[in-house]
């Protein structure tokens, strides 16, 4: 995996306005551009409503982990701009140790799971939470991919500085670029998806995973975490669910 993805992540290039054009076209080709446009509003006004200082301090709540582990992961630390886009992407907000821990505990009950054999990615990694909470166990290799330049620059700092008696893997990275567009490496992969993407997005991962999977027949497992879109992934042929509870679901390749 290169750096390269960098360059094309200059903050300029995500636009805010091309975001909002693309997100209302693909809700107006789905719903109408009536619906999208109601869609629309509801969004910018709840954007607005969680702009409010007492909103703030309340995504303040957290910043535990950060407290432990002397990291920047918060939402609270977002700007708003970086905020605005996340209405029509994704709204940043990070993953829950104990709820994390808790995902990867039930997989190694319930599947043959060597960690060293598997490549841990998340889509869509933020800040880099789970890239750190990850590295407690031998993965092969942790790889973060994150749209928003500013977010992906707060991961890498994370990865600097973060320090944990029980970290065991080491190879790690946070790489900024569009994660529909990524091309899944041909090991073993374990995928973490937090509600990355609207439902245009979702499927083009998908798609882009069962093509690889075609191509190259390997184990792989989906952690899909507030699983909003779960019609989306139970559709896929190659993946298919293995347990969940109501705050996640875990998909196995067939
Ligand atoms: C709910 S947050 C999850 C953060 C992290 N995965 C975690 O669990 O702690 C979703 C993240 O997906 C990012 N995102 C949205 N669309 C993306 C895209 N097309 N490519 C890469 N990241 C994207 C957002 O900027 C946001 O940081």
């Amino acid at each position: 995996m290169d750096g390269n993805h960098d360059a094309a992540c200059a903050p300029q290039t995500i636009s805010v306005s091309r975001s909002a054009w693309r997100w209302w076209k693909n809700l107006a080709a789905r719903d109408g551009r009536v619906a999208a446009t109601r869609q629309l509003l509801s969004a910018l006004f709840e954007f607005v409503r969680d702009s409010t200082p007492e909103r703030r301090r309340q995504r303040y709540g957290d910043a535990e982990y950060d407290w432990d582990y002397r990291v920047n992961t918060t939402s609270a630390a977002v700007g708003w701009r970086d905020r605005l886009l996340g209405v029509f992407h994704s709204p940043y907000q990070p993953t829950e140790a104990a709820l994390f821990h808790e995902m990867i505990a039930a997989l190694s009950a319930k599947a043959r799971f060597d960690f060293p054999d598997f490549i841990f990615i998340d889509l869509g990694s933020g800040k880099g939470r789970t890239l750190l909470m990850a590295s407690d166990y031998p993965f092969r290799h942790i790889v973060g991919v994150e749209l928003l330049p500013a977010l992906n620059y707060a991961a890498q700092e994370n990865l600097s500085k973060y320090h944990s008696e029980s970290q065991k893997c080491f190879a790690i990275e946070s790489i900024c670029a569009d994660a529909t567009e990524f091309a899944f490496p041909v090991e073993p992969i374990v995928l973490f998806l937090f509600n990355p993407f609207p439902e245009f997005g979702l499927r083009r991962v998908i798609a882009n995973l069962e093509q690889s999977l075609q191509e190259h027949p390997r184990r792989a497992y989906v952690f899909y975490h507030n699983p909003l879109l779960e019609h989306v992934v139970a559709e896929s042929v190659a993946m298919k669910k293995i347990f969940g509870t109501h705050q996640y679901a875990v998909y196995a390749s067939d």
